[in-house]
């Protein structure tokens, strides 16, 4: 352990921190160990992280002083906010504050920071094309992780901001999967019409991190994205008809229409479809597949997810 280099994960029993906290266990030759982080060492994901050799370690983003503790002699930080846990782009903005100020005290060599696009920078606040939410977000979870980029930089630490792309797993896990329709038919909606979306095996995104981390220095000051295939909605529902046997046919609804379908998130996600339809050259760009393979040779595409996955979509 002594003589290799610790990488802190934060959201280590979460799924981009537990896949970079397995590819570190992994490859025990690789010449890192993990630092797993959670609120609660004695919770089953935890102990399943130190069975594979991780050491775990109690900290909440919420106490600076425990995450400090938790990068005390790191070389490397992942870091990921939990957006979703309480739906605020504030509260997410304090947390990635907190993280590049305890980096900086404990003198973290290299820290990945698991971003996404400030929508803004494409999409300002006076664009009527998508409402602004809340009065200065268009996609809060997207334009947070963005505008904390600028915590990193200018606390001057060396990262490597990683941009995420749609896990597939939202077809099991979020609601996103075929739903039936009224005439009895199973149906995939996304508002992306004929654009290709950049989508990923969640477990390739901490794969890829650790393949940023293996390359020294070369991605430090670098936007690098994780993306497994980048597919139209209608490829995606060709795929899954496929690999379950079942039609599953593919609506495509404007973003205003999705937006209007009024359950709790639709106008945040509905502006995030359309970001992702509207601007696809720089969005698939920068989560480009051969470079995530290239970082993470295991790297999944749709079918090979699928073949794991897909009994595990429900289908409503
Ligand atoms: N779903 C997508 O398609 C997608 C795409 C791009 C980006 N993202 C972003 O991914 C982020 C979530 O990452 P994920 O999917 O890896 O998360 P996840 O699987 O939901 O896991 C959440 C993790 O957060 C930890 N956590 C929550 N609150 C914490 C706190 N106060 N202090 C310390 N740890 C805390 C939990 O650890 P313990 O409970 O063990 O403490 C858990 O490990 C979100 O911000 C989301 O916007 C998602």
């Amino acid at each position: 352990m002594a003589d290799r280099k610790i990488i802190t994960v934060f959201g280590a029993t979460g799924a981009q921190g537990g896949g970079l906290v397995r590819a570190i266990a992994a490859d025990p030759a690789g010449g890192f160990a993990a630092r797993a982080v959670t609120r609660d060492v004695d919770s089953d994901k935890a102990r399943a992280l130190a069975k594979l050799g991780a050491e775990v370690v109690a900290a909440d983003v919420d106490d600076e002083a425990s995450m400090r503790r938790a990068l005390e002699g790191a070389y490397g930080a992942y870091f990921v906010t939990f957006f979703w846990a309480h739906f605020s782009a504030e509260k997410e903005l304090a947390e990635a504050r907190s993280m590049a100020h305890a980096a900086k005290a404990a003198g973290v060599h290299h820290v990945i920071w698991s971003s996404l696009e400030d929508v803004r920078r494409f999409v300002p606040l006076s664009d009527a094309r998508m409402p602004t939410m809340h009065d200065k977000y268009k996609v809060p979870h997207f334009d947070a992780k963005g505008e904390a980029d600028r915590f990193f930089t200018d606390a001057g630490l060396r990262t490597t901001f990683l941009y995420p792309s749609f896990y597939w797993e939202n077809l099991i896990y979020f609601g996103a999967g075929p739903k039936k329709g009224p005439d009895g038919a199973l149906y995939f909606t996304l508002p992306t019409g004929n654009a290709k979306m950049a989508g990923v095996a969640a477990e390739d995104i901490g794969r890829v991190a650790y393949g940023i981390f293996k390359a020294g220095d070369a991605y430090v000051g670098k936007t690098v994205g994780a993306a497994g295939e980048h597919l139209t909605g209608a490829e995606m529902a060709a795929k899954m008809t496929r690999a379950l046997g079942r039609e599953i046919r593919f609506n495509g609804p404007s973003p205003d229409e999705y937006r209007a379908y009024g359950f709790p998130g639709a106008v945040e996600l509905g502006n995030m479809f359309q970001f992702y339809r509207d601007f696809e050259g720089p969005v698939n760009a920068v989560r480009d597949v051969a470079r995530s393979r290239a970082l993470d040779p295991q790297l999944l595409s749709f079918d090979q997810w699928l073949a794991e996955n897909a009994a595990k979509i429900p289908l409503e």
